[in-house]
């Protein structure tokens, strides 16, 4: 298993742990169990389609600071979309891709404290990210780069989708 990032900081006698060596985040086996709260042509990739669910936590919506509670699950099914013959995304009656093989697994789940390994330009509030491939293996990418472009959306949780939810 990759290591990565394990650093102590020491402060007057005070040691944290501010990053864990192992993923934090187990797939979620039970996740088709989750509410389908959302199904869309993804919105920053052209060729692929998107199936969100949440947890019955998660499901339940923002809190009155708009935040999702400790122990949300979100997961996102990421599909190919079909193409035709000349490899060009085909399109159904509605204007929409069509789903095709199921590509890879992405989660995000928030737990108490687990944002505070993070800097300022990775941290998601409490929420960690993780993926796997449609069989439950975890995927070997680079997590950052999910926590970089989430971690802007301070005003809506790190949430892309969180209207859907309320
Ligand atoms: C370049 C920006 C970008 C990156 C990188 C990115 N995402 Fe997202 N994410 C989005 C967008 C946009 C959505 C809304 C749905 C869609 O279009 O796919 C989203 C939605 C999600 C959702 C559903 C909750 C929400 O925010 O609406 C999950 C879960 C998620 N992403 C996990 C991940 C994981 C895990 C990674 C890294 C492997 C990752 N994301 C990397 C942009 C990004």
């Amino acid at each position: 298993m990759k290591r990565s990032l394990i650093a102590i900081a020491t402060l007057a006698g005070f040691s944290t742990l501010v990053a864990a060596a192992e993923p934090r985040i187990s797939f979620p086996a039970d996740y088709k169990s989750f509410k389908n709260y959302l199904s869309l042509d993804r919105v920053g990739n052209d060729d692929q389609v998107i199936r969100l669910f949440a947890n019955d936590v998660a499901s339940a919506g923002p809190s009155k600071d708009g935040s999702l509670p400790n122990g949300s699950i979100l997961v996102g099914e990421v599909y190919k979309a079909k193409l035709n013959d000349k490899g060009e995304v085909i399109k159904s009656d509605l204007g929409r891709r069509i789903r095709g093989k199921l590509a890879a697994i992405a989660v995000m789940e928030k737990r108490q404290g687990w944002g505070e390994a993070f800097s300022e330009d990775l941290r998601n509030g409490d929420w960690d990210f993780a993926i796997f491939s449609p069989d439950g293996k975890r995927l070997n990418k680079d997590l950052n780069s999910c926590r970089s472009c989430h971690a802007p959306l301070k005003d809506t949780d790190h949430l892309f989708s969180i209207d859907h939810l309320k």
